[in-house]
């Protein structure tokens, strides 16, 4: 039985469906005092006594988000379901996986420590850092979803690409961006130089690559407040680029972001449904019913 959390919804049903498990029913209750309860059921004639394994679908975009996948851990295991499976399309916290001075927290070790004791595993997408891993107690896999985002690269722009050019906007995030050549059979690959001078703010030195009247594909595993891509767009249109195309695989715009990339000259972003958006077009459930 697929258990959907509220950030994930697409995402699970699409899941439920390539697996053809049921979809449980999910009541979310608010008590005057603002604390929530998210209690589940199996749907249609089946009882939670049927219920053999319980793959619990959540993103955790927000602290809500993190509260809500505890609980739906929480009633699997009341409920007996044997095998509990925690799929976090998009690891939250995932970023902050290390203390860079004394005194700062490892976010991401908090937040798999607090979610392993209700899980039998875990599969987090394309995390920012497969290290990540490492910080649950139960077994966890990084399921890669890179490759999904060449198809609509492949099918959607008119003219259709010919030999992009694929850039990632660091040298950290270039194996990204050559899973998805790769994945699209042909092109060249380069990376920018990008230094982040605060949270919001990063500085982006071009690559060697000849960039006058190509399109160009941005390739980054996450678009977070938008700055590192409009940047990275920016330089491109100052030297003449063709198109520029954005792939991502969790598409976070907080804040203005879309708004940035659409100003910095955008023609078309593609990202995966880790995180629901209107730019999510491609769904990551393949690669994720495949591990299950
Ligand atoms: C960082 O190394 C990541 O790959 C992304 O480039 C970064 O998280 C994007 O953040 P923002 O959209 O806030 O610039």
């Amino acid at each position: 039985m697929i258990v959907s959390g509220s950030t994930s919804q697409s995402l699970a049903a699409t899941l439920a469906t390539e697996l053809d498990e049921p979809l449980a029913v999910v009541e979310q209750t608010a008590f005057p005092d603002g604390e929530s309860k998210f209690a589940i059921d199996a749907p249609g004639e089946r009882t939670l006594a049927d219920v053999d394994r319980a793959v619990i679908v959540a993103s955790t975009t927000t602290a809500d988000a993190h509260l809500e996948v505890l609980q739906l851990q929480d009633a699997a295991r009341e409920a007996g379901i044997d095998e509990v499976v925690t799929v976090l399309p998009y690891m939250g916290y995932g970023r902050q996986d290390r203390a860079f001075e004394t005194g700062e927290p490892v976010t991401a070790r908090a937040i798999a420590r607090a979610l392993s004791p209700g899980t039998d595993r875990v599969l987090t997408v394309t995390p920012h850092e497969p290290a990540v891993c490492d910080f649950f107690d139960p077994p966890a896999t990084q399921i890669d979803a890179e490759a999904l985002l060449a198809e609509p690269l492949r099918s959607d722009p008119d003219p259709a690409l010919d030999e992009p050019l694929f850039l990632s906007p660091d040298a950290g995030a270039i194996d990204v961006a050559e899973t998805v050549r790769d994945a699209f059979g042909s092109g060249e690959v380069d990376h920018f130089e990008k230094t982040r001078t605060s949270g919001t703010e990063v500085t982006i030195e071009p690559g060697n690559a000849e960039i006058a009247g190509r399109d160009v594909v941005v390739v980054d595993d996450i678009v977070a407040t938008g700055s590192t891509m409009s940047q990275s767009i920016e330089v491109l249109q100052d030297r003449d680029v063709g198109r520029v195309f954005v792939g991502c695989v969790h598409p976070l715009l907080a804040r203005d972001a879309r708004s940035k990339l659409a100003r910095a000259g955008v023609e078309a972003i593609h990202a995966t449904d880790t995180i629901e958006r209107l730019v999510s077009t491609v769904s990551a459930a393949p690669a994720i019913a495949e591990e299950l």
